[in-house]
């Protein structure tokens, strides 16, 4: 009889330590909201399109906010609550894509939107999770070898030009001596004609 009643005791115990683990790990998913920011890093270039991809979970209602923190401030991005209002700031209207699973796509980035992005996803409750991506945007390389060629046409443009110049220039003072010349060979004849006759 006595170690049965051991046994039982012990199985109470176990079934009892089994509920409250059940119930702590329910709590904790239920209150709980986790991200997942599978790219933390990302490289750019001018002009491009870029996904801020995150991916959150969470079981209740959330709200989420997207920041950008640069050497110029920090700027509010974008603020929704999925399935209710979405609010994007002025200066991204146009620019900003939000999807469901709590990522953000960035049109026609630029130099300036390089910087820390922060991601917080607030619960009903108020607990909160941060993500961070860093993106570097870079300057695209042949738009840099665009300007070379162009400032190398407009210089051969300005010497050809030159060149026909001096050219030309050429031609005419030549064309004016050959007359000088003929002129004054034209009045030595005529004084020589005038000095026969006289
Ligand atoms: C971004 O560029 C840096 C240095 O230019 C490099 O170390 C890093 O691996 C790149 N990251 C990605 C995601 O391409
Ligand atoms: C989030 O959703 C976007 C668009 O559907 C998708 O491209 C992206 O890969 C998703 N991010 C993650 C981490 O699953
Ligand atoms: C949207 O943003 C503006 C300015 O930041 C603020 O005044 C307004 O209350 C916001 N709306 C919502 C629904 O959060």
């Amino acid at each position: 009889m006595r170690p049965l009643q051991g046994c039982r005791r012990q199985c109470i115990v176990l079934g009892i330590v089994t509920l409250c683990l059940a119930a702590g790990w329910a709590l904790q998913t239920q209150g709980g909201v986790s991200l997942l920011v599978p790219q933390p890093n990302i490289n750019a270039t001018v002009a491009q399109n870029i996904l801020l991809s995150v991916e959150y979970s969470c079981k209740g209602i959330v709200s989420i906010e997207w920041k950008h923190v640069s050497s110029w401030g920090t700027n509010k991005i974008v603020e929704w609550k999925p399935g209710s209002y979405t609010n994007i700031s002025k200066s991204y209207k146009d620019r900003v894509n939000t999807y469901e699973n709590g990522s953000i796509q960035l049109l026609n980035v630029g130099v300036r939107d390089a910087g820390y992005y922060v991601v917080t996803i607030t619960e009903e409750l108020g607990t909160n999770v941060y993500g961070t991506i860093v993106l570097s945007v870079y300057e695209i390389i042949y738009e840099d070898l665009h300007f070379v060629a162009v400032f190398f046409a407009f210089l051969t443009a300005v010497s050809a030009v030159l060149v026909c110049c001096m050219w030309f220039c050429n031609k005419s003072v030549h064309l004016f001596q050959n007359k000088r010349d003929k002129l004054k060979a034209r009045t030595a004849e005529e004084i020589e004609l005038q000095t026969i006759e006289c």
